[in-house]
């Protein structure tokens, strides 16, 4: 695992460099798209190299992690509306080709055909995660095996408590989610996770710490070979000294 600790606007331009080196190299890339406050950054990075013509998504196919059951896209929380709202419709990507989990109708099936649609893709190339200050990452929340694939989860109180910023009230936060499963997510072949502020150094500690317990989902990624970990130096720049 390698650990980056930058100001917060390098990690933003660091891991568009890693998408961008990606996108210009490889014919048909395939990515793993997150949502939350965290990858916003890298996002605006990267329309803003497509708006200079320095880069192209017409031949990228995307998977997101995770989505909220009960919204579909037209809902203005619904993660398939982020997604176009923060990246698909400032670039040049072809949305037939943007996959988002289907939070309405069948979740068991959705769930069931997404991760056979990415295998069928070929694989996600490059995935970007955040991490929540329990340490989910998607929505897979403590206590979700290490073998899971894309499945319906429950949030926890934390998560709806760390997600009501975003809803009007805490009531409207939904409590349950259809999420690529930590199986899903360590198939991805290259693995960029970015942490930033306070409410995030609790889990990054346990994590760099070696930690792999089913308490601390984002610790399966101590077993992956190709992680890079972004830290803002704000916060974790103590762990240079
Ligand atoms: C949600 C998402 C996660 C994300 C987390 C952290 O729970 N499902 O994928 O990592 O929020 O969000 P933020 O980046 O806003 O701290």
């Amino acid at each position: 695992m390698k650990i980056k600790i930058l100001p917060t606007d390098q990690i933003y331009k660091e891991v568009a460099d890693v998408f961008s080196n990606l996108i210009t190299s490889k014919e048909y890339p395939i990515l793993g798209l997150a949502t939350g406050s965290t990858p916003v950054g890298v996002y605006n990075e990267l329309i803003k190299r497509y708006q200079e013509g320095k880069l192209s998504f017409k031949n990228v196919t995307s998977f997101n992690l995770d989505e909220y059951v009960g919204l579909d896209g037209n809902h203005d929380q619904s993660y398939r509306y982020f997604m176009n709202h923060h990246l698909f419709n400032h670039v040049d990507i072809d949305k037939n080709k943007t996959f988002v989990p289907l939070g309405i109708g069948d979740i068991k099936d959705n769930a069931k055909k997404y991760d056979l649609m990415i295998d069928a893709a070929g694989g996600i190339d490059l995935q970007i995660l955040g991490i929540g200050s329990d340490g989910h990452i998607a929505f897979n929340e403590p206590g979700t095996p290490f073998d899971a694939l894309t499945h319906e989860a429950e949030l926890t109180e934390m998560t709806i408590k760390d997600n009501a910023r975003f809803f009007e009230s805490i009531g409207d936060v939904p409590t349950r989610a259809i999420t690529m499963g930590l199986a899903s997510i360590m198939k991805a072949r290259k693995i960029v996770l970015i942490a930033l502020g306070k409410n995030k150094v609790d889990a990054i500690t346990r994590l760099l710490n070696g930690e792999v317990s089913l308490d601390l989902p984002v610790s399966v990624l101590n077993t992956h070979q190709d992680v890079t970990i972004y830290l803002d130096k704000e916060t974790f720049g103590y762990l240079e000294k």
